[in-house]
Order: structure tokens, then sequence, then C-alpha cells
């Protein structure tokens, strides 16, 4: 039998499914008597070892049903070890374990001829030896979701990064995704400008750059409707306006409301800056390779508003409240989620409402994850408990929350003017520093042309912009610091990128043909640890992504690439590869093919393209 005969072998899952196996027999036998689900959690508890010498993997259960049970943690852990090495299958793929160590932790370790040939299938694999999931769900991915109008500011790079990220490797373990940019594209950011365009619009830097005129005068309304003292005082423009339209923070909403009510020329003339406001936007996403299967804003849904209202009320799930009608999720006397004005204007919870009902008829998620600022939380908390309340309850809705973006002063991110950053002049900053690096090369040193440069110079600024997101637990607020994203060493995407262009040198340099390599590759040796620690670590790409979507954290996988990158250094460090003995050269290869292709299907995972020689 070849390695083509196999698919692909991921060590972990096996070890999990056969610590069930084992559990369940210890139920049998009468030694523990736990519900077979509290079993099987039990049976999870498979982690990587912290070091070698412990093996590759421990179990760790024996501790938990030890007590239970009135045992030794450690007679438990034998108990466990005797029914693990009888599952079918266990000795082709594991070692026998030894004596548990310290308080019951069941250490095992791969065979290395089962690590060989898993390898060897890896090599092979279009999927570099990653299994699709066993059932694939369809999950619906929202996310950027930006307040078109406003110019997009470093904020909302999380939400795209991050939601971009999960989709890509949602589908490449096999789900079926559909990504959908959720615009807010029919709020009261629109008063301002349909207000601003009636007041003090310039018609000449319009036609010049439609854009930056919506952008100024969104600034400039803002400041005039909100009317605060120290804010007027520094823009002379913005005062001089608020002194001759006293009540602009009222005309203002009366904008938006027109808007809503269906008038005429309000109407046309948010179709006309509609597409201004798409093409700022998708500049932003071509710069940073992000797409959508679909854009349905906001305004997509207002045909719908008025029918979520009416069948809630019928019923009985929401009702009037002084004029306005709410959701009264925690009794009478908590304040309600509100779904309609006392003036009749819907609220963003409707719309979300709506889009539930709406994308489950269309597109029959069994999730839905929404990539938001964790300030949301509340208000994704109660839209979701409505719609369990409403019937919705097959379908998992998910917030997949973050944090802020601060500044070097652990204050939200601003300029020294004190406004918000734009996203676009930060992109352009990211790209320029990059570039200032990849341009002090020397062409007769390293061969790179200028136009090479630039476009190591783009994929380096705009992916340590991107990986400096991913790579922090999203949940926790980060610091913003160029200096630091664009360091050559340490976990940044350039290091990352540079060990993934360092792995292609090798094969520039010895001329190999990759692909009859791969193709020839049925039997791998990896008898040194060096190559063993790599083989295994490369193995468990598939574990990696298995936990980034456990929890939606794509800082999960930077980790491992990182390590991996650091596994690679290590055995590259030590063993010769083109200069190595016929007997271990095909083998090193086939383990540095597979390294860059895990390091490049991993940065494209996470969004972040990657070169060729830099
Ligand atoms: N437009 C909203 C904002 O910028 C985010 C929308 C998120 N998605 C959703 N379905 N609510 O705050």
């Amino acid at each position: 039998m070849t390695a083509a005969d196999h698919s692909p072998t991921a060590f972990r899952a096996a070890l999990r499914r056969m610590f069930s196996l084992a559990l369940e027999q210890l139920a049998a036998d009468g030694i523990v008597t736990l519900p077979p689900a509290e079993l099987a959690a039990l049976a999870e508890q498979v982690r990587e070892t912290s070091e070698a010498k412990f093996g590759d993997y421990s179990g760790t259960m024996a501790m938990a049903l030890a007590k239970p049970a009135g045992r030794k943690p450690r007679d438990m852990a034998a108990a466990i070890i005797e029914r693990l090495v009888a599952v079918p299958g266990y000795a082709e793929l594991f070692e026998p374990p030894g004596d548990p160590v310290g308080p019951g932790f069941i250490n095992v370790r791969v065979r290395d001829e089962a690590l060989a040939a898993a390898l060897a299938v890896a090599v092979r694999d279009v999927r570099l030896g990653v299994p699709p999931v066993a059932r694939p769900e369809t999950i619906v991915v929202d996310y950027s979701s930006p307040n078109v109008a406003k110019p997009m500011h470093v904020g909302h790079i999380r939400s795209t990064v991050i939601g971009d990220a999960l989709a890509r490797l949602l589908r490449f373990r096999g789900h079926h995704v559909i990504t959908d940019n959720h615009l807010g594209d029919w709020g009261t950011q629109f008063g301002m400008i349909l207000w601003g365009w009636k007041h003090c619009r310039d018609d000449e830097a319009f036609a010049a750059d439609p854009t930056a005129e919506l952008g100024r005068l969104y600034r400039l309304v803002r400041k005039v409707a909100d009317a605060k003292p120290e804010e007027l005082a520094a823009d002379p423009a913005a005062a001089a306006l608020a002194a001759r339209y006293p009540h602009a923070g009222r005309e203002v909403l009366a904008e938006t409301a027109k808007l809503h009510e269906g008038d005429p020329e309000n109407r046309a003339l948010w179709e006309r800056f509609m597409p201004v406001c798409r093409a700022e936007i998708d500049r932003i996403y071509t710069r940073l390779h992000v797409s959508f299967d679909h854009t349905l804003g906001e305004s997509f849904f207002q045909p719908f508003l008025a029918g979520v209202v009416d069948d809630l009320v019928a019923r009985g799930l929401a009702r009037e409240s002084r004029g306005a009608i709410g959701v009264f999720l925690s009794g009478d006397d908590a304040p309600p989620l509100l779904i309609r004005k006392a003036d009749g204007a819907f609220l963003y919870a409707t719309t979300d409402l709506a889009t539930i009902k709406w994308r489950l008829e269309h597109w029959r998620p069994d999730r839905v994850l929404y990539v938001v600022d964790h300030r949301q939380g509340q208000h994704f908390e109660q839209v979701f408990e409505t719609a369990r309340r409403w019937g919705i309850e097959a379908v998992q809705l998910v917030h997949v929350a973050f944090g802020t973006v601060l500044g070097d002063d652990g204050r939200p991110f601003k300029t020294r003017a004190g406004d918000t950053v734009g996203l676009e002049a930060l992109l352009d900053e990211g790209v320029e520093r990059a570039a200032a690096i990849a341009e002090s090369g020397d062409e007769a040193r390293d061969g790179l042309t200028a136009t090479d440069r630039r476009r190591v110079a783009e994929a380096v600024g705009i992916g340590a912009i991107k990986y400096a997101d991913l790579s922090q637990n999203r949940t926790t607020d980060y610091i913003f610091s160029f200096d630091k994203m664009l360091q050559l060493t340490g976990n940044t995407a350039a290091y990352m990128q540079y060990a993934a262009a360092r792995v292609e040198g090798i094969f520039a340099k010895g001329g190999i043909d990759r692909a009859a390599l791969r193709e020839a590759c049925r039997e791998v040796h990896i008898p040194h640890p060096r190559e063993r620690a790599l083989a295994l670590e490369l193995l468990r790409f598939s574990e990696a992504l298995e936990d980034v979507e456990a929890d939606y954290r794509p800082n999960v996988l930077t980790a491992y690439l990182y390590d991996l990158a650091g596994c690679y250094s290590t055995f590259y460090d030590e063993l010769p590869v083109l200069k190595a003995d016929a007997a271990d050269r095909d083998s090193r290869l086939a383990l540095c093919d597979l390294t860059g292709r895990v390091l490049r299907k991993g940065l494209e995972l996470l969004g972040i393209g990657t070169v060729d020689r830099m």
C-alpha cells in the first residue's frame, strides 16, 4: 500500500476518539458512573504536551474522573490506559503510554512509522493533510459592516480583518460559508450629509472628488449638530454655521426621518450618494483583498420592518410602552428592547431581527457569526434572546466580539488633532514604512528590482497591519504600533512572510521540481529528533484550524504558524538539506516543501499575502 491510499490522519482527533471509547469501557466496567455526554466531554481533554520528553499528547481526564469514583488519580489513569491500549487501531498509531505522570497525566507518543506515513500523505495532498470537517454547516459571517458616508477608521479594520480570516478558514475546513457585509447605509449619518448638502455644499469640490466632499460635509455637520463649545471653538467654519442655524441638530434628525418616510428629494440624493460611498469603501476592500458574497445593507431590510413589529406584537412578544413598542425581556420593570420609537422610527434592533429572519428564509444557516465590537454585546444578547422567543431556535447566533484599538498612550487610537485615524491613510503609512525597509536593500546583492520591492512593501505593509490585529487575542484591546508590527523578528507578518520566502529559496537554489518531488513522495524517513519534531508540528496544522473554529480566535493560527517557523528554523540550522546524503535529502526536501506550503496556506487563510523573495 502506498501513502496515496491513506486518508489524512489527524492524530489528536484520533486519540480523542480512542479516549472516548476507553472511557465508555470504563463506564461499562462499572469503574465510573457519569452520563455519556460528560464522559464524551472528558475524552476531549487531550492537549499537546509542553515538552517532547512527555510524549506528543497528554490526556488529563483522570483527575476529574478520580474524585467522584473515590480513587487516586494515578490509579484512575492506570485504569484508563489499560482500556485505551485495547481500543482497536490504537497500537497502529500510538506507542503504549508509560506510567501516568504527576497527578495522573497520560502521556502518549505517536509511533514514528505512523508519523512518517501521515507526513507522506500530507505532502501528496492538496489539502496538506487537513481532513475536511465531518459535518459541514452553512455559516453566515456578518462582518466589516461599516456605517457608510462616515470615513472608515481604524476600528473598522478589526471586524474586516477578523471576519475575513474566519470566513476563509471555515471555508477551507469544508463549511458552506456565506459572507455578508451588513452596511450601515440608512442611519443618521445620512441626515447630516443631506442637511450639509442643502446648506453648505461645495459643487466644485463634489465634482472633483465626491468622496472627499461628502466626508467634509459629514465631519462639518456633525460638529454643527452636536454644538459642543470646545469643538466649535477649534473650527471657525463649523462655528459660523452653528451660529447661523441654531436648530441644526433637530433639522438633521428631520432630514433622516424624511429619507425614511420616502421623501422623493432625499431619496434621490441618497441614491446619488450611495455609489460614492460604496466606491470609497470598495477601494479599501480591494487593497485589503477582502470581498463579500453579499452586501445587503440596512436599507435592504426596510420593507420588512413594519411586518416584524406587527408580528412580534401579534404574538404577544412586544407591546406598547409610552408610545413606543418594545420587547420586555426581563420583566415589566426593566427597560425593554425598543423596536419602534414613539415617532414611528424603527431601530437598529428591528433591522437586525428582520435580517435574521430573511437570512433564515433564504440561506438556511446553521450558524450566524456577527463579528462586531464588544461594546455591542448587550445589543446582540437582546436581539438573540428576542429571536429565540420568536421561535428562531435551530440556528446558532454568535457575537464574535473584539476589543478596541488603542494608541501608544493606551487611549482609543486618534491622530494628534484628536480625529480618529482614517483607514486609508493608515494603510498608506504601513506600506510607506515597509517600503522604506524594503528599499534599503541592494539589487546587486539580493536581486530584487524596484518593482519587486514595491510588491514586497505592499504585501508587508498591509500584511503587518492585518497580522498585528489577528495575532492578538480578539477580546482584548490592543495597542496599534507601526514600530512593533513592522519588526522583522518576533511574531510579525514580516517575519512569517520572510520565513515562507526562505523556504521557497531552497527550491530555487537547488533547482528542484517540487511537483515531481511531491509526486514521488511515497515514504519519508524522519529518524532525527529535529525531523520528527517538524513532521509532528506540520501535522498539527489541522488541529490549529480546529481550535480557531472552536472559539473563533485567529490568534491560535498565528501562534501555530510562529511555532512552525521556529521549529523549521531549528531543523534547517542543524541539518543539511540540499547537501544531505541521498538517503536523507528527499525526506528533508519533503519536510521543507510541506513547511512552505503550510506557512503560505496559513497566511492565505489569514488573508495575508506572501512573496517568493524578499
Ligand atoms: N453598522 C454597525 C456599526 O458600525 C455594525 C453592524 C454589525 N452587524 C449587524 N448585523 N448588526 O456599528
